[in-house]
């Protein structure tokens, strides 16, 4: 007698709707770390629960014939597929092939003869059900969010695994497994099952601790864990004693569907396929119970319990919403608006600010540097007038530089650029500009490739044959800063070069150690207008660069921290990088990656901005330091992914009207919908930490660089050096949102919340910040105007003849500091 009229529909109800809500519970608090030991933990207590529900326990083993002996030992092979399975999840994560395991093992009963649907009596039943669970398994494989290639590749092996031992498992009849005829049902087979499974996980536990290294996840949530995995067993077995086996994987699909959408918002178009994901894996359920019985209509409701994650994440999320909403509503200035006004302004007088004939230039020069201007300048004022250079008088970010250097004779720059480029293990690349022809030709001690160096040069300076002397200087072709800034106006310059290689070190205290001297430079306009709110909104860039009086940074950047190959110099050295911190003292000069195709602004793959997806897309892969102990958690970039997927507990503060005051208010919810963002690759680090990462965070495949331009806000940050993507973003149609501690040759000309939104090193401000840019039309309409501003300057004043412009005055600067007869002198 089929066992679904002993048991009523009432009992069989409640079970799988426990075992869908147990299991999808344990989805929610799966964590990799804690895989294997909450495993261990629901295998020992399964027979605990069994006999504390069963009254008489199960007789492990006992009482066995020879015929039995065999099956016992196929016993082993089971609890090494269990094992198997959960030792695949605790390394890759969850199993993204799981939705194949029904149809496979579908299949698998009808290959081996057994009935499936015993009541209906016809084979044809059970073999359509099976090609049409098989075409909603491919469906839901591809609805799940795609983790890659290998991932799906590798998750084969515990599909097979599990696949294997349930199809053994399956009974011939309704309640004798296959294989072990002796035993009745799954309670039993479990507690049967159960010491092996614990021998084959303490095994696995051993083996992953000894050759990985050991992962815990807090003994709290992974005992919570092992209950209600064994809860979820638990119920499962009940379910599945009283109907069908498979309906183990069903329970187990539909409740992870669930758990993989329960972020997901109602409201949302785009997200409702989604959501009812799992209602295709119950109604599945549903339609085989129905066959079977023909007394489960009343499971129908089970269709309503996917729906409840959802519903409650939607309940937060519009709260949130609606509270962020109505704060904008009445609000006329949210401190937003004000740095918008100071970016206007700063605008106004840089824009205003430009000399407009040769002797005003002349006069700023005197003004601005402190000596008269190099010679050929007056060529480089005609050159850049008739190209229509936006910027004549801005250069400060190279004089920066280029100044301290003045201490040393021309004699002494020559002798300092041999010796650098002469050191050994000091990487730099040697160019010489040739004024007869124009030519650049670069060389390196053993190197041949040069990243496209020597190429960006006569790109940008090919033109300028005559016009600038014959000059020699080295180029740093790391994407790392190079040189440490002297500051100490001393009698005696240290005539030597001294090499440190710091790679995976601690770099702070190296490249701070000046800032007890003098701190530089010296007048930085004080990033605070008084009222940021209590929100650290950037208003100076040059402020929220400075590491002397950021003492807090020294710990939230990868460069800071642990880079990948530092090689520091220290001494009066031209050298030309693409970006340095505020201590360090190259000489900026467009990134050669700029004119690489792949960094190209591609006008065809921009789309207008109100077809573009109101969010915060970001794609990149782990660079910016490298991992050598738990340190990856505070690099920047790991930073970022981990705030903006929400992987830390941990609260945030808005701004948020109460009482009709703004005030700054606490919240552990961030909208997770704004922020599309996710590592594609995890390297730069010890295999123990790279493992420790994959585990944290949530990978996606690799993505179309243009990409970013399908969303309207775009983050950019540094990696290992400044990034290369920033001048497709700014010329493109979204926003920039760019974080950077990195200075660059751009930075007198490019005025943040003009041309891009900036954002601290803290990222504190960054919850407000998108929240305001994405539900307020205020917001919306201000990042629609900064795109613009930012796409209309960038070709107004980014142009590669912009890049020859900037370019030929270093390099006057460097010949006029290199000529043989000039004194050492201060010109400050
Ligand atoms: C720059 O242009 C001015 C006016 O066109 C001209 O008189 C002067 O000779 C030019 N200078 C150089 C160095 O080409
Ligand atoms: C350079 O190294 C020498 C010894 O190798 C040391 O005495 C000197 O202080 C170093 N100079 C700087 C500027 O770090
Ligand atoms: C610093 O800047 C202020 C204006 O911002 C100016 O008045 C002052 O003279 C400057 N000081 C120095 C040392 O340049
Ligand atoms: C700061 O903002 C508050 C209200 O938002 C205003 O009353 C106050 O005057 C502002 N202070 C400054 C210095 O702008």
């Amino acid at each position: 007698m089929p066992p679904s009229n002993i048991i009523g529909p009432e009992s069989v109800r409640t079970s799988i709707t426990l075992a869908l809500a147990f299991t999808f519970i344990s989805d929610l608090l799966f964590t990799q770390p804690s895989e294997l030991w909450s495993e261990l933990g629901c295998w020992t207590l399964l027979p605990l629960i069994f006999k504390a529900t069963n009254g008489q326990g199960s007789q492990y083993d006992s009482g066995v014939n020879r015929t039995q002996k065999r099956s016992l030992r196929a016993l082993w092979a089971f609890a090494i597929g269990f094992g198997t399975f959960s030792a695949f999840k605790a390394e890759f994560g969850e199993i993204v092939l799981y939705p194949a395991l029904v149809p496979l093992l579908l299949t698998a009963q009808l290959i081996l003869g057994t009935d499936t649907f015993p009541s209906a009596n016809c084979k044809w039943l059970s073999a359509s059900f099976a090609w049409s669970s098989a075409a909603l398994a491919v469906f839901m494989i591809l609805v799940l969010p795609y983790e890659g290639i290998w991932r799906s590749a590798l998750s084969t092996i515990p599909i097979a695994a599990q696949c294997l031992v349930l199809t053994l498992l399956l009974p011939n009849d309704h309640t004798k497994p296959r294989y072990l005829p002796h035993l009745q049902g799954f309670r039993e087979v479990i507690s049967v099952l159960a010491l092996r499974v614990i021998l084959v996980l303490v095994v696995l536990i051993c083996l992953q601790t000894l050759v990985l290294g050991s992962t815990t996840d807090g003994l709290g949530r992974t005992s919570l864990l092992a209950v209600c995995k064994a809860l979820s067993w638990y119920f499962t077995s009940e379910s599945a004693t009283h109907t069908t086996w498979i309906i183990a994987p069903m329970i187990h699909t539909a409740a992870l569907l669930t758990s993989t959408n329960a972020l997901h918002r109602f409201f949302q178009p785009h997200t409702v396929l989604h959501m009812f994901l799992p209602h295709f894996s119950v109604a599945e359920m549903i339609l085989l119970l129905k066959k079977q019985s023909r007394q489960c209509q009343s499971l129908l409701f089970l269709l309503v319990l996917p729906l409840i994650p959802v519903i409650a994440n939607s309940w937060a999320g519009q709260v949130a919403t609606l509270d962020a909403r109505s704060t904008y509503a009445d609000l006329v200035d949210h401190p937003i608006e004000r740095k918008f006004q100071i970016g206007r302004q700063q605008l106004q007088t840089l824009l205003q600010g430009q000399s407009s004939t040769y002797d005003a230039a002349v006069e700023e020069y005197r003004r601005r540097y402190n000596t008269d201007p190099v010679p050929g300048f007056e060529a480089w004022y005609n050159y850049s007038i008739s190209h229509n250079s936006r910027i004549i008088d801005d250069f400060s970010v190279m004089y920066d530089s280029i100044a301290p250097l003045w201490q040393l004779s021309g004699q002494q720059i020559i002798h300092m650029t041999e010796s650098a480029y002469a050191k050994p293990g000091s990487e730099l690349w040697l160019c010489d500009f040739e004024s007869e022809n124009g030519r650049i030709s670069c060389k390196h001690p053993w190197r041949s490739f040069d990243r496209n160096i020597e190429l960006s040069f006569n790109q940008y300076l090919g033109g300028l044959k005559g016009a600038i002397p014959n000059v020699r200087f080295l180029v740093n072709h790391l994407d790392e800063p190079r040189v440490l800034r002297l500051v100490s106006w001393q009698k005696t310059i240290p005539a030597f070069v001294n090499l440190t290689v710091m790679s995976h070190l601690p770099t702070w205290n190296a490249i701070t150690a000046t800032c007890r001297l003098l701190p530089y430079p010296s007048n930085l306009s004080d990033d605070n207008d008084g009222n940021t709110s209590g929100l650290p909104f950037i208003t100076s860039h040059a402020a929220s660069l400075d590491l002397c009086k950021n003492p807090e940074y020294r710990s939230t950047h990868g460069l800071l921290q642990s880079p990948t190959s530092f090689r520091l110099l220290s001494g009066f050295i031209p050298i030309l990088s693409t970006g340095a911190p505020s201590t360090m003292g190259d000489i900026l000069f467009p990134s050669p990656a700029y004119i690489e195709n792949e960094f190209q602004y591609k006008k065809e793959k921009d789309i207008p901005w109100d077809k573009k997806i109101n969010e915060v897309y970001w794609r990149g892969s782990t660079t910016g330091g490298y991992a050598n102990d738990g340190n990856w958690r505070n690099f920047h970039r790991q930073r970022f992914v981990t705030l903006a997927q929400d992987l830390q507990q941990r609260y945030h503060v808005y701004l948020r009207n109460r009482e009709g005051f703004l005030r700054l208010v606490r919240s552990s919810f961030i909208d997770r919908q704004f922020f599309n963002v996710a590592f594609t690759r995890i390297f730069q680090c010890q295999m123990e930490y790279c493992r420790a990462q994959r585990m944290f965070f949530r990978t996606k495949p690799w993505a179309d660089k243009n990409r970013a331009l399908q969303s309207r806000l775009a983050f950019d940050m540094d990696g290992n050096g400044i990034s290369g993507r920033f001048y497709q973003l700014l010329a493109s149609q979204s926003v920039p949102l760019k974080q950077t501690l990195l200075r660059e040759w751009h930075d007198d000309r490019l005025i943040p919340w003009v041309h891009y939104i900036p954002v601290s090193q803290s990222m504190e401000e960054l919850p407000e910040l998108v929240s305001y840019l994405i539900l307020s039309g205020m917001g919306q309409s201000r990042a629609k105007e900064i795109a613009d501003q930012g796409r209309k300057w960038f070709s107004e004043a980014f142009r590669e003849v912009d890049m020859s412009i900037y370019l030929y005055r270093p390099l006057l600067e460097l010949a006029r500091l290199q000529d043989p007869p000039r004194e050492a002198s201060v010109k400050r």
